[in-house]
């Protein structure tokens, strides 16, 4: 079957969204680090396969399909955009097939899965041709109302523009998400007119279409009219921003997360944080990162698309990407972990230490001033303040391994490729160009020179030079 009895769902994102006053399509434009489109398409993804998913493109219809793709949905193009019936007379030939589809809109992003589900549940149980979510939101201006014939039923939508009076005091709106039975649908589709303040096709108009051929159109209130509010202007945007990460905050909350000042927090949705862990006022967890349980997480920390065990400690300031963290583990102030950093357990990496494509081994210790790329350092290693691993010759990129135990003394520069042996000393100081075999010291600097009296004779001769004697 083509999904849960045979539905389908077409999400429209082909309009331009003028109003933005933005060059980017509207859907590309991001909340909660996603694009609006991703958050519409991964909701419906909860609903029915990606295979039954029919997203309807047209407005920098390839920027939209790439930025989406990955999820593995269909595209319908919409070529030219006459309106949202008209998008759903483009997705015909695809979506015919089904028993029932369900719409939604590309720039309704933060719809729960559950809540279509209720749409779906309902126009099923009211067997109806067609099932409009509705909302109460405090200020309905700019959507289309909702004409009530009793009860569940309705007699019409009536977009902004086309509002009476009488009509300007209804508080309930379209939400733009509806449910119809295919066959009504596509037997009345084509009746759609284009006579109105936009010379669009409306798909609202399918409800009054649809009445006049005495089906059954009935609405359903969503719980919560956040879900179900759309944005005109960026300034719009930012408040679904900010009530998708409330959101994101809370169910973290719920679940053990203490969170100082959520409202200054920016947590990605996909983000899962352990119970007791601390996040610190100005702290961004980003993309798929995943943080254990008793973690501290200081201010004004950025953590993308990393895992960091339990009880890790990121003290302010530290940039985390693409890392790895084990348990223990104790950062910053200001470390920054780039792609491929892999700080093992109790291991410190402390201010000014930058790390790239490098394992840290078990309690190994990196505290100060350092840069270690491309290398593979074991357990219980100390890497002095300023150590520099040289790992790039202009063209290629080598490794720097240095083995468990090895001491590296401050100051020292390792040029890659070059291997410290196990239990070794590096003598501050040094470059070392080649291995230093396991428990040997290396230097790797010329020896001091002394010149006794040096300094007194310098400062003796220009103080003479200076009174003239
Ligand atoms: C629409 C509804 C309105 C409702 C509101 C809820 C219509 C006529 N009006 O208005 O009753 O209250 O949504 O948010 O439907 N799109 C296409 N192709 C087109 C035109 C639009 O794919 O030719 C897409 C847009 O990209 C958008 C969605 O359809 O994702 C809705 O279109 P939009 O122009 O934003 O309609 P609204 O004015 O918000
Ligand atoms: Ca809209």
């Amino acid at each position: 079957m083509n999904g849960q009895a045979g539905f389908a769902i077409v999400i429209m994102a082909a309009g331009k969204g003028t109003r933005l006053k933005s060059s980017r399509a509207k859907v590309l434009h991001e909340i909660g680090g996603q694009p609006l489109l991703a958050h519409v398409i991964k909701a419906a993804m909860q609903i029915v396969p990606a295979e039954d998913i029919y997203v309807i493109v047209g407005h920098q219809a390839k920027s939209v399909q790439a930025a989406v793709a990955p999820l593995g949905v269909k595209f319908v193009l919409q070529a030219e955009q006459r309106g949202t019936g008209h998008a759903i007379m483009c997705a015909r030939p695809g979506v015919q097939r089904y028993q029932n589809i369900l719409v939604l809109s590309g720039d309704v992003p933060l719809i729960r899965p559950e809540t279509i589900a209720r749409v779906r549940d309902f126009h099923l149980a009211k067997k109806a041709a067609m099932t409009i979510l509705t909302a109460e939101p405090d200020d309905p201006f700019g959507y289309g109302r909702m004409v009530r014939a009793g009860g569940d039923r309705v007699k019409a939508i009536v977009e902004q523009k086309a509002l009476s009076k009488a009509q300007q005091k209804i508080r309930e709106i379209n939400s733009g998400i509806y449910a119809f039975a295919g066959k009504p649908l596509f037997h009345h589709i084509d009746r759609l007119k284009s006579d109105n303040a936009h010379h669009e096709f409306y798909l609202t108009d399918m409800a009054a279409l649809l009445v006049k051929a005495k089906a059954n159109v009935v609405a359903i209130k969503a719980a919560d009219p956040a879900e179900v509010l759309g944005a005109n202007t960026l300034a719009e945007l930012a408040s679904l921003d900010a009530t998708m990460r409330a959101r994101k905050s809370n169910e973290l909350m719920a679940a053990g997360v203490s969170i100082y000042r959520p409202e200054t927090c920016i947590i990605d949705p996909e983000v899962e944080i352990g119970a007791d862990t601390i996040l610190e006022p100005y702290v961004q967890v980003l993309g798929k990162t995943k943080i254990g349980s008793d973690c501290r997480i200081r201010s004004y920390s950025v953590i993308s698309d990393s895992q960091i065990g339990d009880k890790v400690l990121v003290r302010p300031g530290c940039i985390i990407d693409q890392s790895q963290v084990a348990a223990g583990a104790l950062l910053g102030p200001y470390s920054h972990l780039r792609p491929g950093s892999e700080i093992g357990e109790g291991a410190h990496v402390g201010n000014f230490v930058e790390t790239k494509k490098t394992r840290l081994g078990r309690g190994s210790k990196a505290n100060h001033l350092t840069y270690l790329g491309d290398s593979e350092i074991g357990a219980q290693v100390n890497i002095g303040a300023g150590t520099i691993t040289c790992n790039y010759d202009g063209v290629h990129k080598h490794m720097t391994i240095i083995e468990d135990g090895a001491f590296v003394g401050s100051d020292s520069t390792l040029v890659a490729p070059v291997r410290v042996g196990q239990g070794a000393y590096v003598a501050a100081g040094s470059t070392i160009t080649e291995d230093v075999p396991a428990d040997a010291l290396a230097l790797g600097r010329s020896r001091q020179a002394v010149k006794p009296g040096w300094a007194r004779q310098r400062r003796d001769a220009s103080s003479k030079a200076r009174t003239g004697g």
